[in-house]
């Protein structure tokens, strides 16, 4: 078997966890990024694109496992269900990621508490505003009425940061104040549970740089660019309502798109001193799984190991082919 993955995001980690499970690896890098896997020697072979879209028309190998992260979700949007790979997981589960109202729908299905939406006559508190496709919150803004959503949004169009085809598709909702956590959960066809990996929290820019400045010098419209992820422990007795958030998420998708959300898999939320509000998941591995390369505190619990989210994907593959259960595994 041979693991394959695009040169970015968690390749570093996906490839270290498919060798130490002894399977052969590949990577595909754009013209210019290879230079990164050579430096880390984890790929078994390397392969050069000039663009993503060359993905589309490779032909794999026979036994090639390419395992989606989130650079193929931004380099290829919808055109992912043309990739020629078998890819490990459901990739409809990564079209219902990639639509903001599919997202927020998966987990209203799962009966998990998301933040209330707004249209933007209905703004009356505190509220965030977010665009398609705007991975990292480039131009998202904060606002607490219509009047000052219309002076923010005629703000943001005029400095050209979104279009106005993006300004149709916003995305009001109501400001979650709570602390970000970000549980990185896997759900096992093997054993037929979902398992509860490892936790982070994303490092955002500016948005957690405004905690450093004092209030009256904090009339900056936060953004959430991802430029780092730091480990973090929950409460324990946070954790059962942690567990069942990621129980519901996986009876939810099989109901809405079978069989399913198979593998790693994100809720992405935010704890304040009452409830565990949800605001988006993720359908494949998060980059703040590299963290834990050696082993969270929660994947020793379950496998006594160094169980990193990649190695696990390789270790369920492997236990798959054995069963020669493959097939259900890949879309
Ligand atoms: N309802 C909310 N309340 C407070 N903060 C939020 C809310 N929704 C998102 N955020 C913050 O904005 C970041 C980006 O939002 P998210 O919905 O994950 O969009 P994307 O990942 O597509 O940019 C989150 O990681 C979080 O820090
Ligand atoms: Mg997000």
């Amino acid at each position: 078997m041979i693991i394959s993955t695009i040169g970015s995001h968690s390749a570093l980690q996906l490839l270290y966890g498919a060798k130490q499970e002894k399977l052969k690896t590949k990577v595909y890098c754009l013209e210019g990024k290879e230079a990164l896997y050579r430096r880390y020697p984890v790929a078994g072979e390397i392969i050069t694109l000039s663009s993503y879209e060359d993905l589309l028309n490779l032909k794999p190998e026979r036994d090639e496992i390419f395992i989606p992260h989130g650079t193929l979700i931004t380099a290829l949007g919808e055109k992912i269900s043309e990739i020629p790979f078998k890819i490990f997981g459901n990739r409809e589960g990564m079209i219902w990621e990639m639509q903001r109202k599919k997202n927020i729908k998966l987990l209203e299905n799962a009966g998990i508490r998301t933040p209330k939406t707004f249209s933007p006559n209905e703004i009356k508190s505190l509220s965030i505003v977010k665009f398609p496709g705007a991975k990292g919150g480039a131009g998202y803004f904060l606002c607490s009425s219509s009047d000052e959503f219309e002076e923010k949004l005629s703000e943001i169009l005029s400095s050209k940061t979104i279009t106005e085809e993006d300004a149709k598709t916003t995305q009001i909702q109501e400001y979650i104040t709570g602390v970000t956590m970000y549980p990185h959960y896997f759900h096992s066809l093997i054993y037929d549970r979902v398992e509860m990996l490892g936790i982070d929290r994303r490092y955002e820019t500016n948005a957690d740089a405004l905690g450093r400045l004092s209030q009256n010098q904090t009339a900056i419209n936060p953004s959430y660019k991802v430029v780092g992820n730091q480990p973090l422990i929950a409460r324990e007795s946070l954790l059962p309502q942690i567990l069942d958030y990621g129980d519901r998420l996986i009876t939810a998708s099989q109901k809405l798109f079978p069989p399913g959300l198979i593998g790693p898999f994100c809720i992405e939320m935010a704890i304040t001193p009452e409830e565990i509000v949800a605001f988006e998941f993720t359908s494949r591995i998060v980059a703040g799984t590299s963290l834990y390369i050696s082993g969270s505190p929660y994947s020793k619990f379950l496998f006594g190991d160094e169980m990193s989210m990649a190695r696990r994907i390789a270790r369920e593959l492997k236990m798959a082919m054995g069963q020669k259960r493959l097939e259900e595994f890949l879309s």
